[in-house]
């Protein structure tokens, strides 16, 4: 993400922020005996270099919504991104990714048992740290767990499902996307002790979320190495994302026969052929276009917030979704 915006303190500062505090906790936790052994696997991804989007949304929304001490949010802010990585190092295991934040993943290094314990360790240290804050915060982050956990086994329900629905995608997307962005967002409100602005914060949280996962499933089929992620990671597994499920809808004749082909006879060297299909069909267009309506009601969601250089930010930050490549 560029590093241009309109606020006094840019973006990037709330990056480093939480990139000095997640190093800070990994130190601390590897001169301890009882920390060692875990946070030695854990560590290889907490500093792999993620974007750190959802901790940076949890500041930045805390001082939007009028609080003024961003130390009060922080133990929340890495509750989040620690949760958030435990969810990526097991998702790679049942997506059978192999490449992470640009590293090899902790199960195609140590293999699956200790990936299993590593995103275990990880979600212990993030309640630990949310565990912190008011009972209403950890109420709030267990449900986003269980609606990301639900979510993710209606993906795999779907898996391969050429008769899968949008709204079957959203559900699945709110789930294990958009619901922990909301709650990052909603939450810091919350401990900026501002009731009025949870609800606003929530619905900038779910869209920006919403738009969010929509760019990494179309990253998936025509980004570039820059997401740390191979291309075509999605189709190999048979992820019914919105541009494929798009395509199947308007298609017929030859083409759909041919796309249901390559969906189900997919290997890497097909890829090409796909993003022709969905090209032709007008698939990527109509994702583009859902992801601008998410991105113009995340912005709709803060007019009731007063204007602030944190608002501004919260504005950037949707703006830049836009054009994320990463
Ligand atoms: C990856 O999230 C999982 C999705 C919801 C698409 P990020 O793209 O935020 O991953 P990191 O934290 O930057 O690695
Ligand atoms: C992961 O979704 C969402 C979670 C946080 C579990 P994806 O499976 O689309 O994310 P990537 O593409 O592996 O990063
Ligand atoms: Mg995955
Ligand atoms: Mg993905």
């Amino acid at each position: 993400m560029s590093v241009m915006q309109s606020g006094a303190v840019p973006l990037e500062s709330y990056k480093d922020m939480i990139d000095g505090e997640i190093e800070r906790l990994v130190l601390e936790r590897l001169s301890s005996p009882r920390d060692q052994p875990a946070m030695g696997l854990a560590r290889e991804v907490l500093l792999a270099g993620g974007k750190r989007y959802r901790p940076m949304l949890g500041l930045i929304a805390y001082e939007a919504a009028g609080g003024e001490d961003v130390g009060n949010v922080m133990d929340f802010a890495l509750s989040a991104e620690l949760i958030h990585t435990a969810t990526l190092v097991h998702d790679d295991v049942y997506d059978r990714s192999k490449m992470r934040r640009g590293k090899p993943t902790i199960h195609a290094s140590h293999g699956i048992p200790h990936a299993i314990i590593a995103g275990d360790y990880l979600f212990a240290l993030g309640f630990e740290l949310g565990a912190r804050h008011e009972p209403r915060i950890i109420d709030l982050v267990s449900a986003s767990c269980a609606r990301v956990a639900s979510g993710e086994i209606l993906q795999l329900e779907h898996i391969r499902d050429l008769s899968t629905q949008p709204e079957n995608y959203y559900e699945i997307i709110d789930g294990k996307t958009a619901g922990p962005f909301a709650t990052a967002c909603s939450c810091a409100a919350i401990v900026a002790d501002h009731e009025e602005f949870v609800e606003p914060m929530w619905n900038y949280g779910m869209e920006m979320g919403r738009a969010f996962q929509l760019v990494d499933d179309l990253l998936d089929l025509i980004g570039d190495e820059s997401t740390g992620k191979p291309r075509g990671t999605d189709v190999l597994e048979g992820k019914m994302t919105l541009p494929i499920i798009h395509a199947l809808t308007v298609t017929h004749g030859a083409d759909r026969d041919q796309l249901a082909d390559v969906l189900t006879n997919y290997n890497d060297s097909r890829l090409r052929e796909l993003t022709d299909l969905l090209e032709r069909a007008g698939s990527f267009d109509y994702s583009q276009l859902l992801i601008s309506n998410h991105i113009e009601r995340a912005l709709e969601s803060l007019s009731s917030l007063p204007d602030s250089g944190a608002k501004g930010l919260l504005i950037d930050f949707a703006e830049m979704s836009r054009s994320r490549t990463n």
